[in-house]
């Protein structure tokens, strides 16, 4: 637009043309939350995990290795592009096992977050094959969407899951895809789906592999919560077998939940190559990308996570406190699920989250009447919840639950 002034120069406005842009509606439910006074307020908005005093603490492990980190780090000097790369690496053999993490057709960097890693593999896929599209489930976590359009990838939808069943709809999801053209990109959550808990049967990850392979997907494997759903071992099982199986995978890595990194922003980005010589070729590539989104990625956090994992203590100790978290989750799901009839398939799902079968209105009746936070879509963060505050959760959700 130009703007004509009779004493000033013409002027382009350059922003002129950007249209106004909502806020966050989820972490924006952050400061709704502080705002309000109520002291029986509950919090089951954003996902971060809670103790049972709705306490996010820093992990006893990462209070330490933090200490180690300020006593012995003696330079602030650049690392490179690919960040830390041994923590990057100590990762790798968690999530992959020692024998599939050491293989000369894998090779990972590490991100800002696991939104940073999801970035960069979006931009390593339009690279890559421009005209390629993301097959997204319906839901899903809200900004997963947004990175890929951001990062100019056409975006389609599957079906996912029956919200009145609470189950997954696999049928829909296998017939939705029989439009997925070779070198399309499946997006997968690796386990504790964000936002349904609902996850898929070994069976069912048996034959998105084969899939993938007859079709010539690529399955790009978000994994943000290992060690919170199953344990951390059977946590990496789907992502295991996809890597075993397929020529080609991205995994995007977060720290924030198992480590309680959040703010520290930790992830990675792992690309698996047909050959070597491929895996070479994603290396250099993702390493270029990065040097043009962040240039290098902070490095507090993966310095504290590669401490973590390079110190037996540290590392056991690490472990017992995300096994105490999960098994909280676990817990809770099970004293919801028992609570309510139509909350019965919270049992059997995994991770922070579950997704009610309420109504918008619903949701903001419960903030307004009740001082009770959830996403708009009624996700909730079960972390939030504590036993003894399930009854009160209960009696103001129960008149907006399907009858069963
Ligand atoms: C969530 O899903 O609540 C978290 O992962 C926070 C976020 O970035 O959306």
């Amino acid at each position: 637009m130009l703007i004509m002034d009779r004493d000033a120069p013409a002027t382009i406005s350059l922003f002129a043309g950007l249209e106004p842009q909502a806020s966050d509606a989820l972490l924006g439910l952050i400061g709704l939350f502080r705002a309000d006074t109520r002291s029986g307020k509950i919090d089951l908005g954003v996902g971060i995990y809670r103790d049972r005093a709705g306490a996010t603490p820093v992990m006893r492990a990462v209070k330490e290795a933090e200490v180690k980190l300020l006593a012995e780090q003696t330079s602030k000097a650049y690392l490179g592009p690919e960040g830390d790369a041994l923590s990057t690496d100590l990762l790798a053999r968690i999530v992959f096992g020692e024998n599939l993490a050491a293989s000369d057709r894998l090779t990972g960097i590490q991100t800002p977050g696991g939104t940073g890693a999801l970035r960069l593999g979006a931009e390593l896929v339009r690279r890559a094959r421009p005209d390629a599209t993301v097959w997204i489930g319906h839901p899903t976590w809200p900004n997963h969407a947004p990175i890929f359009r951001e990062a100019g990838l056409a975006v389609l939808t599957h079906r996912f899951f029956e919200s009145q069943t609470g189950s997954l709809d696999f049928d829909g999801m296998m017939a939705d895809l029989a439009a997925a053209r070779a070198g399309d990109v499946l997006l997968l959550h690796g386990c504790c789906h964000n936002p349904t808990g609902a996850s898929f049967t070994a069976a069912q990850w048996d034959e998105i592999a084969a899939l993938c392979a007859t079709r010539g997907l690529l399955p790009f494997i978000d994994l943000a919560y290992q060690g919170l759903g199953d344990g951390l071992e059977q946590d990496a099982d789907a992502t295991r077998l996809l890597l075993e199986r397929l020529p080609n995978a991205l995994v995007a890595y977060s720290c924030d939940k198992n480590f309680g990194l959040y703010r520290d922003r930790v992830g990675a980005l792992w690309g698996l190559g047909e050959s070597a010589a491929i895996t070479t070729l994603m290396h250099g590539n993702m390493l270029s990308l990065a040097r043009s989104l962040w240039s290098m990625p902070p490095d507090h956090g993966a310095a504290i996570v590669r401490i973590i994992l390079q110190s037996p203590d540290l590392r056991t100790d690490w472990r017992a406190e995300l096994e105490q978290m999960r098994t909280r989750i676990n817990a809770l799901r099970g004293a919801l699920a028992a609570a309510h009839p139509a909350l019965a398939p919270i049992a059997h799902q995994r991770g922070m989250f579950a997704m009610l079968s309420i109504t918008r209105a619903a949701v903001i009746a419960l903030r307004e009447t009740h001082g009770i936070y959830m996403a708009g879509n009624g996700r909730i963060n079960i972390a939030g919840l504590r036993l003894d505050t399930i009854p009160t959760f209960i009696a103001g959700l129960t008149p907006h639950l399907p009858i069963v």
